[in-house]
């Protein structure tokens, strides 16, 4: 591994440098171990620990198939899905990688006793299969974690449609929580030039998945004008969904639930923002019942901030705990645009609202190539920001999964795995120094919020 490194950190290595380089045996990696599964059977989510599931392990390189890429990972970044594979829910990850096992002798090479996560990461490839002409051993590159077959006609327009769409890193094995990956070369896009390792891995899912469901028209198809309600606007997805509103001639409304995150928001230059937490927030009144007096009073507080108007699009992702309320508060002939539940996906909703008023609810789910490669390219123009707040050794990706399972995250939280340290990778200095405080600003308010929690 060594010698991968020190190639990847001398300024003169060429691409015949890194096509020669010793491959080892076995590398790094993340994983959840099969007999494991049932480890956390009978607690409740919130008692599940990732640092008990999550291991590092030393395993063996997989065999390159036809148009892969073996690639060095410099750095990676925790998502949800990390949270979700390491407690086990919904379901187990071991159940998605049999399945695809099942499909051909390729595939089957993913169905094994151990679980290489991660669906995000920056590196250089070391190797690509047969059949791979766009890109070359040394090449510097992130990769977005969309996997397709596309032998089904299904997918020909969309990729996100192809009966046998994966997310690498979740529902196949060999991710980007290690020191080598193994991708296609479908997902491989050019590493933003002016950003860090660490920088450059962790837009990938997110910032996709944010594009697709909130500026696409596979998703929001948001325009200029429109009011955009952005749940958790300081966190992962609401991170960059903050930043298209923005950058797209929108108004976000920022749901946030402290201070330190209202003040994030403000930072990127939203001014509309509701902390949930301090105006107390209760939308059910026990396990079965909603309080729609709690949607009304949401939405009041929506026409506070926008001088008397509701929201055009809701950027939904928390679920059963919040659905109602989204449907309640979006504008006739608006839409809430879904990608996830993390508070529960039995939603419950007034559908008198829905269909009276003629909203549309849209389910959006990562993003397809096309719409994956335009997101990258905003972040590699400088025009949308890595919102990383805190960077893990590999070693401690449990604690990182902890963070962001406990809700204790800013943005994105960053694993280095191959990078020695934090802050090398950057190519182009001049674009860097442009954009070094949007850059920063995630990373500076997480210091800060240390700082203040200590000094009390
Ligand atoms: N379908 C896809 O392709 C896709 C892609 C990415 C993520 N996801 C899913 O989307 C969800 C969010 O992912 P993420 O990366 O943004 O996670 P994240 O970094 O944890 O951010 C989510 C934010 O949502 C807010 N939130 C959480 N629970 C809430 C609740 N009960 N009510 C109101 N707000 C709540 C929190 O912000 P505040 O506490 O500040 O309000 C939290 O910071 C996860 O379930 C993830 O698996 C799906």
């Amino acid at each position: 591994m060594k010698e991968i490194l020190d190639a990847i950190l001398s300024s003169d290595s060429t691409s015949a440098d890194f096509a020669n380089v010793k491959l080892p045996e076995s590398y790094r990696a993340v994983t959840l171990h099969k007999d494991e599964e049932q480890m956390f059977a009978g607690l409740a989510s919130r008692d599940k620990d990732p640092r008990k599931s999550l291991h590092l392990d030393d395993v063996p390189l997989p065999e390159l198939g036809p148009g892969e890429a073996l690639v060095a990972v410099m750095a990676s970044a925790v998502n949800y899905n990390t949270v979700w594979s390491s407690i086990f829910e919904p379901v187990s990850t071991f159940g998605f990688l049999e399945r695809y096992g099942r499909l051909s002798p390729l595939t089957k090479r993913h169905d094994l006793p151990y679980h290489v996560l991660g669906s995000d990461l920056a590196g250089v490839v070391l190797r690509t299969g047969a059949g791979v002409n766009a890109w070359k051993p040394g090449d510097e590159v992130v990769a977005h974690c969309l996997s397709v077959e596309l032998e089904s006609s299904d997918g020909h327009n969309d990729t996100m449609m192809d009966p046998e769409q994966r997310i690498w890193g979740f529902e196949t094995n060999f991710g980007g929580l290690a020191q080598l990956a193994l991708v296609k070369t479908n997902q491989l896009m050019p590493k933003p030039a002016h950003l860090t390792w660490e920088e450059a891995a962790s837009p990938g899912l997110v910032n996709s998945t944010a594009y697709r469901q909130l500026v696409s028209r596979n998703g929001a198809g948001m325009k200029q004008g429109d009011n955009v309600l952005i749940w958790g606007a300081s966190g992962g997805l609401g991170s960059y969904a903050t930043q298209y509103a923005l950058a797209g001639g929108a108004t976000p409304i920022c749901v946030v639930s402290s201070p330190e995150k209202a003040d994030i928001c403000r930072a990127m230059g939203a001014e509309a923002i509701i902390d949930r937490s301090a105006e107390g927030y209760r939308f059910w009144k026990d396990e079965q019942n909603q309080d729609p007096r709690e949607w009304k009073r949401l939405g009041g507080r929506i026409r506070e901030l926008t001088g008397g108007e509701d929201v055009d699009i809701v950027f939904e992702h928390p679920g059963r705990e919040t659905f109602g309320a989204s449907v309640y508060v979006t504008r006739k002939g608006g839409t809430i645009v879904t990608c996830a539940s993390t508070s529960g996906y039995m939603h419950q909703y007034d559908n008198r609202y829905l269909w009276m008023s003629l909203k549309k609810i849209v389910g959006s789910h990562f993003a397809n190539y096309r719409e994956a490669w335009e997101a990258n390219r905003l972040v590699a123009k400088g025009r949308i920001h890595p919102t990383l707040s805190r960077v893990y050794p590999l070693e401690q990706t449990g604690q990182a999964s902890l963070d962001v399972h406990q809700n204790r995250h800013q943005g994105k939280v960053g694993v280095l795995c191959l990078a020695p340290e934090e802050g090398l990778g950057v190519r182009d200095a001049e674009l860097r120094a442009k954009h070094l405080p949007s850059i920063n600003l995630f990373r500076e308010i997480d210091e800060r919020s240390i700082q203040t929690s200590r000094d009390i």
